[in-house]
């Protein structure tokens, strides 16, 4: 193999320029001209291809989003257009091409991979951590620490007014950054679509609370939801107490990339492109158990992601809190 492609797909994620620096210098490493592609597929179809080398990647390494820009392609989904994606890397030279992105950009891979010589290499790339096959997704350390960062800072100004504050993460239909988050900044409240709630158990408890001298209440909710209003609104007619939303957003997308993502950006793409020099023609790569491995894009894109047992029973636990003598949620 003499020369391999690198591209970006669907939601940025912070980790994705240290994965570039990594593709960049791994290939020459290993003797292989890279390419970029910019502008995920769509850039594929129009040829925004070229050849790269250290310069490219100098001083990226802290950078959140992509050099190298992403997209999500509609084009892609016809046959035609994908011709042309495949030309343009055949007139190039390409033999090899690392996919970063979600399921639907590995379901892209497979149809080139099924329509061509090529070989791909996938790696999970999103903050919702909703892919089957891998525990850990590039960019999501950094998310989660900015979700900390706003709630920490939510909390402050909630305890100075006796404020009721609904923050809403990202997730798309996955509540894991929601949960996660939860757990990690001590919310009184977590409501994701995973795990089933009764507000009337959260009702009992946080007037009890209240009368007991509780004057502020932080609410996680996931975006998959969509009842970050009727919070707002049953704080203040149920709990009586004044009450604002904060949606996230995609704050949660950018920013500089975290110690733990920039390693995990480099180890990422050393597989993969490993996997391409061992002949692997469309695999991703996943990551469970502390260790790195090759799975298929049907065990992957064609698989829904359940969040681990162990931390849905530690969001369980939120409906069922010592001295809660209402139902529980579960
Ligand atoms: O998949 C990543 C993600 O940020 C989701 O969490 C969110 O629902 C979606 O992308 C937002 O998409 P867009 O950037 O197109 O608004």
């Amino acid at each position: 193999m003499k020369k391999i492609a690198i591209l970006c797909s669907g939601g940025d994620v912070s980790g994705m320029n240290a994965a570039l620096k990594r593709f960049v210098e791994y290939a020459l490493l290993k003797k292989m001209q890279p390419y970029f592609i910019e502008h995920g597929y769509e850039g594929m179809i129009d040829d925004h291809i070229y050849p790269v080398g250290y310069k490219e990647v100098a001083g990226i390494i802290t950078k959140g989003g992509t050099i190298i820009k992403s997209a999500r392609s509609k084009r892609f989904l016809e046959k035609h257009y994908r011709t042309q994606a495949l030309k343009n890397l055949k007139a190039h030279g390409i033999e090899g091409v690392v996919v970063l992105g979600g399921d639907g950009s590995f379901k892209g891979m497979q149809k080139l991979s099924q329509e061509s010589d090529i070989s791909f290499s996938g790696i999970p790339a999103t903050i919702d951590n909703d892919i089957a096959g891998t525990e850990y997704c590039l960019g999501v350390d950094t998310a989660l620490n900015i979700i900390k960062n706003a709630i920490d800072a939510i909390r402050d100004t909630a305890s100075s007014f006796d404020r009721a504050f609904v923050i809403e993460t990202m997730g798309r239909e996955c509540g894991y950054l929601a949960l996660v988050s939860a757990l990690t900044s001590g919310a009184e409240l977590c409501l994701i679509p995973e795990i089933p709630y009764d507000l009337h158990t959260y009702k009992e408890r946080f007037l009890r609370e209240k009368s007991a001298g509780r004057d502020y209440f932080v609410a996680i909710v996931s975006e998959a939801l969509d009842q970050t209003q009727t919070l707002v609104t049953w704080f203040e007619k149920e709990i009586g107490i004044e009450s604002r939303a904060t949606v996230l957003g995609h704050v949660q997308r950018g920013g500089n990339p975290t110690v733990y993502d920039r390693l995990m950006a480099y180890r990422f793409v050393t597989h993969a492109i490993d996997g391409l020099l061992e002949g692997r023609k469309d695999a991703v790569i996943c990551y469970n158990d502390g260790g790195f491995g090759y799975r298929s894009i049907e065990d992957v894109a064609f698989v829904d992601y359940m969040i681990p047992e162990e931390l849905l029973l530690l969001g369980k636990e939120y409906g069922i809190k010592e001295g809660t003598t209402g139902t529980s949620p579960v």
